[in-house]
This record gives C-alpha cells, structure tokens and sequence, in this order.
C-alpha cells in the first residue's frame, strides 16, 4: 500500500489561550478529494496556515509523500518551500496581484518551477528566453483549463468574483503541486459559478489531482468529496464518506448548535 499524499498526525496550535487545533489527525490519498468542514471558527484554515508554513504548529508532523519519492516533513518549511515541495493553495480571502494580468498572476505561480537566475534574466541568454516561453505557454495551458484564456491579457482586478477564484487556483496549479489545497473556493459564487467550479474540480480529480478543500457548500462537499473530515473547537470530531457524515449526529449536533446560536 502507497503511503497518503499527506499526513498529518497530532496537529496543534495555540494562539495565547486559544487552542485552535488540537491533537488532529488528516490523511489524504493519491487521487483523493478530502473536504474539512466545521463551524465558522473551527480551525480550518488555521489547519491550512499550519500545514503550508504560515504558522509554525505548536505540535505534531506533518509528511508530504510524493508518489514514487520519499517522504518530506513540512513542519518548519517556509510557504514557498512548501509550495517547491509540492502542495499549493488558495487563499479564503482571495490574494492575488490586482494590477497584473492574469496570465502574469498564473506566470508568477510557475516562478518555483524555473531555473533561471537574475543574471540570466539580465543577459537574457537562450536558456532563460526559452525557459520564459515555456512559462508562457504553460501558464495559457492552465488558463484553457480555468475557462480563462480570453481573459488573459485583462487586469485581474477586472474579473468576475467567480473568475478571480478561477485564476486563485490556476495559480496554484501552476506550481505543479501533488497536493491542491482549498480555503473555501465557493465563497461568494451565485449557483451558476459553484456549478461550473464542481465540474472543474471533478476535472482536476479525473485527470489524478489530489485536492484537500475547506467548504461551507454542502452541495459542493457531498457532491466531490471521497472522504470529510469534520472539525469544531480544533479538533476532529467525525470523518466518513459524505453519506456517514450526513447521517452523523454528532456533526448534525455541531451545525445546529451554530444555527441555534446564531
Ligand atoms: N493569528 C491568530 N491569532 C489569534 N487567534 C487566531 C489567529 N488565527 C486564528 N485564530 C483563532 O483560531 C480559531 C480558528 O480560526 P480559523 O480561521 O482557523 O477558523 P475557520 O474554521 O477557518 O473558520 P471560518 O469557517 O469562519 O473561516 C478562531 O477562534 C480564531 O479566532
Ligand atoms: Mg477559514
């Protein structure tokens, strides 16, 4: 049996007082997509921030397994190390350069894939305009697959909410990663968009992406996920398939205590 893409064993993290995670365990497998749902305020994205190298966790391992490569432990690694190492993300507040197109917002996440040094860049030599054409041309590859190829010389200030969301994972993509990871990539889409993003997800699993995602939409999470894990208070409290997660009265507990004191 192949080891899991990613393993994370006994996570915390505290913030002060604050226990954000605690003793959490996640697993995701080749060509798996896992969701992690919980709460507002559950520890999602700080499991996110915790696994790329934005916040050191205050305990636990983290191991990338790239497939037919030995394992990598994350724990320490700076976000662009991890991003070299082969897991990219999207961000739940979308972060991307506004005031660049958006084939060169898909072009900078290809930066960690290329060789070339300043001095090439200043001498501009054969070896770095090839390697800039490539860049290019694999940047509109990617753009063909988020639907945005017509779009690519716009700002990216000018995209549809729903597009921008697009180019925020076609960046990601662009690192080439094993594992995709996702904070929350339906916010704020009309249904129309979050129709359109489920089947480029799909797409993405079908052509052997392996994607972790945080999600409030249910309808995205049960339709695409293999597996969910299910979080409140920083720690897991169920996973299952998306059929033991719905009928789960510990997790039903969970969202209706939000509900009811919302
Ligand atoms: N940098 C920080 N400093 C202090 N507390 C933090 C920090 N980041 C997160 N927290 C706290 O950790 C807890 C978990 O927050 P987190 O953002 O991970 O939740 P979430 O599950 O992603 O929620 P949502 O669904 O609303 O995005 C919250 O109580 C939050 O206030
Ligand atoms: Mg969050």
């Amino acid at each position: 049996m192949t080891a899991p893409i990613l393993q994370v064993k006994n996570l915390g993290m505290s913030f002060g007082g604050i226990r954000a995670l605690d003793e959490l365990d996640l697993e995701v497998n080749s060509g798996e997509i896992v969701a992690l749902i919980g709460p507002n305020g559950a520890g999602k994205t700080t499991f996110f921030n915790c696994v790329t190298g934005i916040y050191q966790p205050t305990q636990g391992d983290v191991m990338l397994n790239p497939p037919s490569r030995s394992s990598i432990r994350l724990n320490n690694l700076k976000p662009n190390q991890v991003a070299e190492k082969g897991m990219a993300r999207t961000f739940q507040n979308i972060r991307l350069f506004q005031n660049m197109t958006v084939l060169e917002n898909v072009m900078i996440g290809r930066h960690c894939r290329t060789k070339s040094f300043i001095l090439g860049a200043i001498l501009r030599n054969k070896a770095t305009r090839e390697e800039e054409y490539q860049t290019i041309e694999k940047s509109y590859h990617i753009l063909q697959k988020m639907g945005l190829e017509k779009q690519a010389n716009d700002l990216a200030s000018n995209l549809s909410y729903g597009a921008q969301r697009r180019l925020e994972i076609g960046r990601a993509l662009a690192t080439e990663p094993f594992l995709l990871l996702l904070d929350e990539p339906a916010a704020g889409m009309n249904p129309q968009e979050t129709a359109e993003l489920i089947e480029l997800i799909n797409k993405l699993q079908q052509e052997g992406q392996s994607i972790l995602l945080i999600e409030h939409d249910m309808k995205l999470v049960m339709e695409l996920s293999h597996r969910i894990y299910v979080m409140d208070y920083g720690r897991r409290i169920a996973v299952g398939t998306p059929e033991q997660i719905r009928n789960n009265p510990v997790v039903i507990k969970a969202y209706l205590g939000e509900a009811a004191d919302a």
